[in-house]
């Protein structure tokens, strides 16, 4: 489609001297679309050219031939120049490109580059509680985008099979292992024996150095320890499935961190060589003072066995040979932004390319709290992510039964309206933000919400029932469309890829949501101003294939978040 922001900037930097692409940076949208469609704000030229800004406006103003077919007015309103694009050549270009691709906004700007993202990971024998529900919830949408834009995107579920715990659980099911149900209902047995097996350790000093053995003997490849420890991530990756068919979760790869537990001795080796690495208290570490870290990054304990930061060396290490990435992101709570921060800096001793260590980037995101206080592992009131979906599902299914007992196929209905409004809910603020969890408001169809977005798409889909047909792109009148709402609904459904690029460069996906939630306000309000089936024809037809646009954009847009449609609700 054409690029308008690009064609003012070109006729702009014939004028100052400033380069096109920069300048394609200044320019906004104003929020008033009374101010034009496009806005060039002249307030960063006033330093260099010495003038004030509205008097920098005139002069452009004064040289620019850009006033034609497509740009059809220049204003100049206090420090900015104010564009008019011709809608209705606008309205054409967009409905003739809904009309082409089946996947409207799909790119291959990313062609060639190579995303890593890590997300998910929840760890073996605990819970998969809500914080990795927004790990995964982000970082599908991330990977969905990406790949939309023609990225080679690889999602990895870097899951926490590994480390220490490993050595008491075995220690626990040794001990206690026939006491407890842990077919039946693996994570909740395999979490009380990690209680009691804790408990003991404090008591006894021998078990805990017991333990500790154990784990050892894991990463030395004992077979009783590991035939034991396969079996609990066997089990363990049986409940996670659960949640991941819930919310339509898919990996490219399941490499956790027991995968590099032979690649890590190359890390210590390459780190030795470097004259960086240091004894301390018998332990193996890093210190990264210099670096502005207070905090040393310990490569191996005292005892010799690995840590959580070393496996993720090893796994950048892998993952540069073997993805060649462009970016890595790590989708992670913010509170690991330390760990981060270390590994990152390590990693640059690693003998890597700079492509990579550029290219590591953690994407931190805030807590959940329920409404009734806070959700942590540590104080042991944990949500259990697998019951919170049904939970999302069962009170979707009443709010159907009470306002639409006849729907029919209402348990699919219900499924994809409650996943969504918890998908949704996750992807709806800022990511950085704390989220509070509140049932009511994440169902509320009216708020700004997943249910809300899925209510306008159904909207879409019943206008065009009653309607009884699409029409065809060559029966458009688009001068049909000039309306106020109807030019709001096509300046938005233009923008689209342009927001999915800024989803990426921002790694950001409530840039969607907030977008998702903009479409359908707008398609709202056009509803309440315009009756769509109507007499003339020409108008009929132009307003049906508006509904069926929105319908198609909140589709994808939907989709591309991990949120299903229904057809009817
Ligand atoms: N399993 C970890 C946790 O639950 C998250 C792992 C994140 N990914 C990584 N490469 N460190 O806290």
């Amino acid at each position: 489609m054409t690029n308008f922001k690009n064609i003012i900037a070109k006729e702009i930097s014939k004028i100052v001297n400033i380069q096109e692409k920069e300048l394609e940076t200044y320019i906004e949208v104003p929020k008033d679309s009374s101010n034009g469609d496009y806005a060039f704000p002249c307030f960063r030229l006033a330093k260099e050219l010495k003038k004030a800004p509205p008097i920098i406006a005139e002069d452009i103003k004064e040289k620019l031939k850009i006033e034609g077919e497509t740009i059809e007015k220049v204003e100049v309103v206090g420090g900015y120049l104010n564009f008019y694009i011709n809608q209705k050549l606008l309205t054409k270009e967009v409905l003739t490109e809904i009309s082409k691709k089946e996947e409207y906004g799909k790119s291959d700007i990313g062609k060639g580059k190579n995303i890593v993202i890590d997300y998910s990971a929840p760890n073996i024998a605990k819970p998969f509680h809500i914080g990795h529900l927004r790990s995964t919830v982000i970082g599908g949408a991330l990977y969905n985008i990406y790949k939309y834009l023609g990225y080679n995107t690889i999602g990895i579920n870097h899951l926490g099979d590994y480390g220490t715990q490993f050595g008491k659980l075995i220690e626990g099911y040794k001990l206690w292992g026939k006491e407890y149900n842990i077919e039946e209902d693996p994570i909740n047995e395999l979490t009380k024996i990690y209680i009691r097996i804790n408990q003991l350790c404090k008591e006894d000093e021998k078990v805990l150095e017991r333990c500790r053995m154990n784990f050892k003997l894991l990463e030395d490849g004992d077979p009783y320890c590991k035939e034991i420890w396969e079996k609990f991530r066997e089990l363990s990756l049986k409940e996670f499935q659960r949640v991941y068919d819930l919310l339509g979760s898919k990996f490219d790869s399941w490499n956790g961190e027991a995968f590099y537990s032979d690649k890590m001795p190359e890390v210590i080796q390459i780190l030795d060589k470097t004259g960086k690495l240091v004894e301390s208290e018998g332990a193996k570490i890093i210190d990264l003072e210099d670096k502005g870290i207070n905090t040393p990054c310990i490569i191996q304990k005292s005892n010799g066995s690995t840590t959580y930061a070393t496996r993720d060396l090893a796994a950048i290490l892998y993952r540069a040979r073997n993805y060649d990435f462009d970016k890595a992101l790590y989708v992670v709570s913010y509170e690991q932004t330390l760990h981060f921060k270390q590994v990152f800096e390590v990693a640059k001793l690693l003998g890597l390319d700079e492509k990579y260590t550029n290219g590591l980037k953690h994407v931190p995101f805030g807590m959940v709290s329920l409404s009734t206080g806070k959700m942590s592992t540590r104080e042991g009131n944990i949500v259990k992510l697998e019951e919170l979906l049904n939970e999302a599902i069962s009170r979707a299914k009443s709010i159907i039964e009470e306002k639409n007992p006849d729907l029919e196929d209402k348990e699919n209905v219900a499924k994809k309206v409650g996943v969504g409004a918890v998908i949704f809910n996750d992807l709806s603020n800022s990511r950085i933000k704390d989220e509070i969890f509140d049932w009511n408001q994440i169902l509320n169809f009216q708020g700004e919400t997943g249910p809300y977005i899925q209510y306008t798409y159904v909207r879409t889909k019943s206008v065009l029932e009653k309607a009884g047909y699409i029409p065809q792109i060559e029966e458009i009148k688009f001068d049909k469309l000039g309306d106020e709402s109807s030019k709001n609904i096509i300046n938005l459904i233009y923008n689209f890829e342009n927001i999915l690029e800024q989803v990426t460069q921002k790694e950001e996906p409530s840039i969607l949501s907030r977008y998702l939630i903009d479409i359908a306000k707008s398609f709202s309000n056009f509803y309440n101003d315009n009756k769509i089936l109507v007499e003339d024809k020409d108008t009929q037809n132009a307003r049906v294939y508006l509904t069926y646009s929105v319908g198609k954009v909140l589709k994808i847009g939907a989709k591309l978040l991990g949120i299903d449609m229904p057809n009817k609700m």
